[in-house]
């Protein structure tokens, strides 16, 4: 049913291996133990995040947001297997390619919508977004949560302007095309912006 190959990855809590799953090309994440907590945490820990992923993972794609398909989730091992996004790297694809702007225009229209529905991603950088052609693929939920609240969503859309800044500073704009295809989805994200250069003066001032 299920098989693994080769590790694509290794983050700071879980390893990515490709393999497939039915014949269809899989991404396989499992959360793995980390001995630097205590058993018990470390395990409750490692289950909550896979739950809350796999879920927010399927929220968003209700909310029109592109998400890998999920094919299994296994709460003991701490596993999700979901469709492999075959595509470049948000990272990649702001640094070379030509249409750049419109594409940073569609990462925000999705950021727009994930709010809108109160789903905040947690973990907003351009390693986290994948292109498969023109349109982005949202992954990584596991630090997300569901929140109303305008100042998480802020902090969500800070972390995402960051990223944009330190890797692309080169091409100044990149976050108003995000910004403008954010508002476009999500009006009432005008009052998120403005936290955002809330946020960003108290990190100056601190
Ligand atoms: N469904 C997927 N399809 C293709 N690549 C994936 C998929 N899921 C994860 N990856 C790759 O593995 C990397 C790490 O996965 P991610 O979920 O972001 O874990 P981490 O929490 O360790 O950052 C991603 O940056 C991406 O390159
Ligand atoms: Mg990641």
């Amino acid at each position: 049913m299920e098989s693994e190959e080769c590790v694509i990855a290794r983050g700071a809590e879980a390893v990515i291996r490709t393999g497939t799953w039915h014949a269809r090309p899989a991404a396989i994440k499992e959360r793995v133990v980390k001995s630097y907590r205590r058993a018990e945490l470390d395990s409750r820990l490692r289950t909550s995040r896979t739950k809350s992923e796999a879920q927010l993972m399927f929220q968003a794609r209700k909310a029109g947001v592109r998400t890998p398909l999920i094919f299994d989730v296994d709460l003991h091992s701490c596993r999700i297997v979901m469709e492999f996004i075959e595509g470049i790297s948000a990272k990649m694809a702001l640094q070379d390619l030509p249409n750049r702007m419109q594409l940073a225009f569609e990462i925000g229209r999705r950021v727009g919508r994930l709010h809108r529905a109160d789903i905040i991603h947690g973990d907003l950088t351009t390693s986290n977004i994948i292109f498969s052609g023109q349109e982005p693929c949202f992954i990584d939920f596991g630090l997300g949560e569901r929140s109303g609240e305008l100042e998480r969503k802020g902090v969500d859309m800070h972390l995402l302007k960051e990223a944009l800044v330190s890797a692309h500073s080169e091409h100044g704009g990149l976050y108003d095309a995000v910004a403008s295809g954010y508002t476009e989805e999500y009006p009432e994200g005008e009052m998120v912006l403005s936290l955002v250069c809330d946020i960003e003066k108290r990190g100056r001032y601190n």
